[in-house]
């Protein structure tokens, strides 16, 4: 009689989980209210205004001025970039944006690709919508949105964008981006109340696409933008036909995830972990600790009190460069850490760095774009969108030197329709930015096998 019960008890609990597990959980929001002050009740104004970036005399005149008083203090003998922005190679860069880079000329490719601002929730969302010039008969266009992070832009996407709205090879898809700023950043107006996070910001999004009239779209995202795109796929998994992400650190660690570190070096066939991932996950212990430790400063204090620090970083061009340029270094590659110029001209041009640091410094944005640290983890971990898995289909990117390394196995117990996980052979954490070739293939690869499927259904 007790095995009996044990067996019905046994076998309904495994119904209960396979249901538990196959059953889409929808994330939850509701509308939220940004602007200052009380909602206006002349209801909501959906207009769509175009926007151009501008600049003037006086803008350009007040940073030179500032960039002239900077106080260098000199970097300690041998001490590269572990130290943070090394100050001799500082004084390089910004003698370069003081006499060399030619912001008006930065503007003119800024408004290469047309941009509009469009009132949400009460603040004004910027973003840039790029049409394909021509679409193959018979075809028509996929529409992609694409989310940057911190201390990035929508200027991280202007290398990758005309790959997917202009490919070269005719058996290419065609594609219509929206890069939208994350509220706080860039050209987005910055939220006036406190609690603007990564779920409002989806919310937010979610508002915009429909706006532009878009019934079903694609997503992709890194740093920030990954979760962005993650809540949107959670809140709405009919609209987001598909995901692609290049970060996803566990949201939520659970056993599959502790079993697999820790027998996954002894049994890597049981994890299906490969060589990559055994060298990425295995640094010795007090390694791990080290490196987190001194590398993770900036988040406390973003998550913490962001508005003092960064009331600095809003004052001092400079300062603002060193901490903001200081991430495209050592988030590239850990090892630049031990360069003199922190490699920063390996992977990008001054240029193109100088640029996103502008769009940091003509905008102001520097402050609201650290709170969205505070905002994310001031509600703790265990918000409902760390619990409930993705169920829309999703492409993962993994290149070599993002910050956090995540085996497929990993990435598939938050995405539960994971269609590809691709090892790259070189990039790191701005990847969109670094390679956009690569990342460019690799959305091109995951849209045609959703895409597929989709027909087939
Ligand atoms: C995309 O698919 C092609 C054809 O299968 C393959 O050769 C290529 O390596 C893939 N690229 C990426 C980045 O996944």
């Amino acid at each position: 009689m007790f095995t009996e019960l044990l067996l019905v008890l046994v076998i309904g609990g495994l119904i209960f989980f396979l249901v538990q597990r196959s059953r889409t959980q929808v994330l939850k929001t509701e509308d939220g209210w940004w602007g200052a002050g009380a909602p206006s009740d002349g209801g909501e104004d959906d207009t769509i205004r175009p926007f151009k970036v501008t600049t003037n005399e006086e803008e350009l005149e007040d940073l030179y001025r500032r960039i002239d008083h900077t106080r260098p203090v000199a970097s300690l003998e041998d001490s590269q970039f572990n130290y943070g922005f090394n100050s001799q190679y500082l004084q390089k860069v910004v003698s370069y944006w003081r006499n060399d880079f030619d912001w008006r000329r930065q503007v003119d490719k800024l408004n290469q690709y047309p941009h509009f601002k469009t009132n949400i929730e009460g603040i004004d969302v910027h973003y840039v919508h790029v049409k394909p010039r021509k679409v193959p008969e018979g075809t028509s266009a996929i529409p992609l949105l694409m989310v940057h992070g911190w201390p990035g832009s929508f200027y991280e996407f202007y290398g990758l964008i005309p790959l997917l709205t202009e490919p070269s090879d005719p058996n290419e898809l065609v594609f219509e981006v929206v890069c939208p700023s994350i509220p706080g950043y860039g050209f987005s107006e910055a939220p006036h109340k406190k609690g603007f996070d990564s779920v409002c910001a989806a919310r937010v999004f979610h508002k915009l696409m429909k706006r532009l009239g878009f019934q079903q779209f694609y997503a992709h995202g890194g740093d920030w933008g990954w979760l962005v795109t993650t809540n949107m796929a959670q809140l709405e998994p009919k609209i987001v036909k598909g995901l692609h992400v290049n970060f996803a650190p566990p949201s939520k660690p659970g056993l599959p995830m502790a079993l697999s570190l820790m027998l996954g070096r002894r049994f890597p066939k049981l994890f299906s972990f490969t060589d990559i991932d055994i060298q990425r996950l295995y640094p010795c212990m007090d390694k791990l600790v080290v490196e987190s430790i001194k590398e993770s400063g900036y988040m406390h204090i973003q998550a913490t009190k962001p508005d003092t620090v960064g009331r600095g970083l809003n004052d001092s061009p400079v300062g603002l460069a060193a901490y903001i340029l200081e991430k495209f270094s050592t988030w590239t590659s850990q090892d630049f850490r031990n360069l003199e110029d922190g490699g920063l001209t390996r992977k990008f041009s001054l240029d193109d760095l100088l640029t996103n640091v502008m769009i940091y410094w003509t905008s102001g944005c520097i402050i609201s774009s650290m709170r969205f640290y505070k905002e994310n983890f001031g509600k703790g971990l265990n918000q409902p969108h760390s619990k409930i898995p993705v169920y829309v289909p999703t492409g993962f990117a993994c290149f070599p030197n993002e910050l956090m390394h995540t085996p497929k196995l990993w990435v598939k117990e938050k995405y539960r329709k994971l269609m590809t996980y691709t090892p790259m052979a070189s990039g790191g954490h701005f990847a969109a930015m670094e390679e956009p070739q690569l990342m460019a293939e690799d959305i091109q690869n995951f849209t045609k096998i959703v895409e597929k499927k989709k027909k087939k259904q």
